[in-house]
């Protein structure tokens, strides 16, 4: 069992001694190791079982830090960072060589992001190497939106859970890379299209391995993500209720109650429709019903739009064949 607490000092002093701890950030928990260290990085991959081909998010706390691990930040790097960080939003910069490659995964270039959560904020002042953190579940699992998610899979793995509380955003830091003049995001999160807009001209930002404009029919082309061990199938709600045994269903709905089944059988992400209520309850309404006697999870996407997108795309992935 791990330990569950808001010392960062405790925090502090394991990472210093090369353990692999759990700190909370506005997104998701993160399984943290020093970024440096090569050998830490490694565990990092063993305790979640992630292929050494899927490269880590490093971490920091400011901006003038970067100069340690990046080569250089393009103008619209450095736009999107001071609009938007502390926040969820991650840059792929070209690497120097103090980042480890199995960070990277062997790229040249390395994802980096300042996440907003005080806790971790202040810790990460206290070190002097950033934070490898991907996402603290089981590789192809849900994301932990509480310290009690992390305990659940990964407690007898790590010694530290540091509690920072349930996460305010509930979803990944979007992804974005520099291609000249172009900005190309290549994981739809916490951040949304309409903010990036704001900073970024629409003509210079293009949206690549987005789950909804992959062809279905192709095997393999809808890669299995965020996935709960319960089988998720997408569609107009009424519609499926009506094709399903009552018994072996439970609804994700994104504002409406559905009267033929049960209350606790149904969990509404926002009934006042909010996109940032209905993310936050995403990943956590899904690690709920994965725990229900159950055989599948009837779910319907929500509006195309703001933090819509991201929460679709993880609906997507959620009910894409397991490989
Ligand atoms: O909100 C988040 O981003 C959370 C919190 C903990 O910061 N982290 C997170 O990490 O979601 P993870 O490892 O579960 O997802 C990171 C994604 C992966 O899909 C990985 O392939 C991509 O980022 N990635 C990381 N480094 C990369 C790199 N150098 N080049 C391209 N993609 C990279
Ligand atoms: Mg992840």
């Amino acid at each position: 069992m791990a330990e569950i607490a808001k010392d960062v000092s405790r925090a502090c002093q394991l990472l210093q001694n090369g353990e692999v701890i759990a700190i909370p950030t506005e997104t998701v928990y993160g399984l943290a190791g020093n970024a440096f260290d090569a050998e830490v990085v490694s565990r990092i991959f063993a305790i979640k079982n992630r292929p050494s081909f899927n490269p880590l998010i490093t971490h920091t706390d400011s901006i003038d830090k970067l100069q340690h691990y990046v080569q250089e930040i393009p103008r619209n790097a450095r736009l999107l960072a001071e609009a938007f960080w502390p926040g969820p939003l991650t840059l792929l910069l070209p690497k120097t060589k103090a980042v480890p490659d199995i960070v990277t995964a062997g790229s040249g270039s390395v994802a980096i992001r300042i996440p907003r959560h005080p806790l971790t904020l202040e810790l990460l002042a206290m070190l002097d190497f950033p934070l490898a953190a991907p996402s603290a579940n089981p590789f192809g699992y849900i994301s932990p939106t509480t310290p009690a998610h992390v305990e659940e899979q990964l407690g007898d793995k790590i010694p530290y859970i540091l509690d920072g509380g349930r996460c305010e955003v509930g979803i990944e830091s979007t992804i974005v890379g520099f291609e000249g003049t172009q900005v190309i995001v290549y994981r739809l999160g916490g951040k949304s299209l309409e903010e990036l807009q704001e900073v970024i001209p629409k003509a210079h930002l293009m949206v690549k391995n987005n789950a909804k404009e992959q062809n279905p029919n192709a095997p393999g082309m809808l890669t299995s993500h965020y996935a709960p061990g319960k089988k998720v199938i997408i569609g107009n709600l009424d519609e499926l209720i009506s094709k399903y045994d009552a018994s072996k269903i439970a609804l994700l709905t994104f504002k409406d109650f559905y009267p033929q089944l049960p209350e606790q059988r149904q969990f509404i992400l926002s009934s006042t429709g909010d996109l940032t209520e209905a993310a936050q309850k995403l990943f956590y309404a899904l690690r709920e019903m994965d725990k229900l006697p159950i055989d599948y999870i009837l779910a319907e996407l929500v509006p195309d739009y703001g933090l819509g997108n991201a929460i679709n795309d993880r609906l997507i992935r959620a009910a894409a064949e397991h490989k």
